[in-house]
């Protein structure tokens, strides 16, 4: 269970640098060198990290300093091998971001928001990052009547017309992912789930070059299936990345390692990843992400132990998913069950409903009441896979 570089693990600069500030308490933990993540996480095996604009320096520097941090850092990539598939932009800590970036009421505000992605859209292509990750946690309101929402999902559509307009007008292969999330830290943030981000993402004029970044957590603060909404993002070829991490059911985004909340949904993701739908669906070659944050309570031990779980915890659930398909009982309880059956179209190759309206098994023949009392075995299917999670198979 040792990660390699094929294993293509990549972490957030913002993750295992998280000093554990919160709502109520002082950070618990000194500032991370970036320079130090990158070689630690190289340590533990991971292949890429990935950051917002500000981690590696913040945006007020002057330009010798700016130079500067990103010289070492690459230094660092260099050395280690690591790479850079992912970046992002801060559009939420400075204040001038209160209301949003995209989607502030206040004009200049978007203008400066699209030109601090701008030079880190630059930075990306320089650095060889293939994804751009926008989450608008700052985009939405507390208060209905504080926002005009049609108008700024104008804005929203503008901006990323706009900037995806940049990357290609500048000769850059970058994509971007848009990654939802309900609430926190606004009240009620746009596009807060992976079927309102593929609406949104339908409507824009480069829609081609934009998909999503899906973190666990986030959905299942909307109370939502993580793997279902993964699942429609890869039906759709727009799961252009995601975001892997634990909560526990709907509360504050706990970020928590991978697996250290819904674990069985967490080996589900990972057999759908890895293998696709049990009918043969597409699956995921893309990075595997970490954003999660060792919790607060932990000192750089116990980030560096965080860390290292996350891996070994997709690692163990890749083996174990494995079994799992692997077992001829699962395969028969699969059949038995009609999972693989639902990759039959329902209507014959050229046959219309016209075609069906004479079958007269499909309803004059057809008895309803019979088929309503077949038992469709899913819960011993279920019990399968738990046996398997937890080794007993
Ligand atoms: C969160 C978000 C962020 C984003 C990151 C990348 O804090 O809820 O998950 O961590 O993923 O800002 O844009
Ligand atoms: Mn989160
Ligand atoms: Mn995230």
């Amino acid at each position: 269970m040792t990660p390699t570089r094929e294993d293509r693990f990549s972490f957030g600069l913002w993750t295992v640098g998280w000093q554990a500030r919160d709502t109520f308490g002082d950070p618990t933990r000194p500032p991370l060198d970036p320079v130090v993540a990158v070689e630690k996480l190289s340590e533990l095996g991971a292949w890429g990290v990935t950051f917002h604009d500000d981690d590696l320096v913040d945006f007020r520097a002057s330009a010798g300093e700016r130079d500067f941090a990103v010289s070492r850092f690459r230094k660092a990539l260099e050395a280690t091998g690591m790479v850079v598939p992912m970046m992002t932009t801060n559009l939420f800590t400075h204040p001038v971001f209160k209301d949003g970036g995209f989607t502030s009421n206040d004009r200049g505000v978007r203008r400066f928001a699209l030109r601090k992605v701008m030079r880190n859209l630059d930075l990306a292509a320089e650095l060889g990052a293939s994804t751009y990750v926008f989450w608008g946690g700052r985009e939405g309101s507390e208060y209905e009547g504080a926002k005009d929402i049609a108008a700024a999902l104008d804005r929203y559509r503008e901006a990323i017309d706009a900037l995806a307009d940049y990357v290609v007008t500048s000769g850059y292969s970058l994509r971007f992912a848009i990654e939802p999330k309900p609430n926190e830290p606004r009240g009620d943030i746009l596009l807060p789930t992976v079927g309102h981000a593929l609406a949104f993402i339908a409507t824009l004029d480069h829609a081609d070059m934009v998909g999503v970044n899906p973190e666990v957590g986030h959905e299942q603060m909307a109370g939502l299936n993580y793997v279902h909404g993964v699942a429609q993002a890869l039906w759709t070829g727009k799961l252009f990345h995601l975001d892997l991490n634990g909560q526990r059911s709907i509360k504050f985004d706990q970020d928590l390692v991978f697996g250290h909340g819904d674990l069985l949904n967490a080996f589900f993701l990972v057999d759908l990843l890895e293998h696709g739908g049990p009918g043969g669906g597409p699956s995921y070659s893309g990075p595997r992400h970490f954003d999660y944050k060792p919790s607060r309570t932990e000192d750089f031990e116990g980030v560096w132990d965080s860390a290292a779980a996350n891996m070994r915890t997709y690692l163990l659930l890749r083996e174990r998913s494995e079994a799992y398909r692997a077992d001829p009982q699962v395969a028969e309880a699969l059949a038995c069950s009609g999972v693989t059956a639902l990759s039959e179209p329902t209507l014959d190759p050229g046959e219309t409903l016209f075609d069906l309206r004479r079958d007269l098994k499909s309803w004059e023949d057809y008895d309803p009441d019979t088929a309503g009392r077949r038992g469709y075995g899913f819960v011993r299917l279920h019990q399968l896979a738990v046996e398997h999670l937890l080794g007993a198979r």
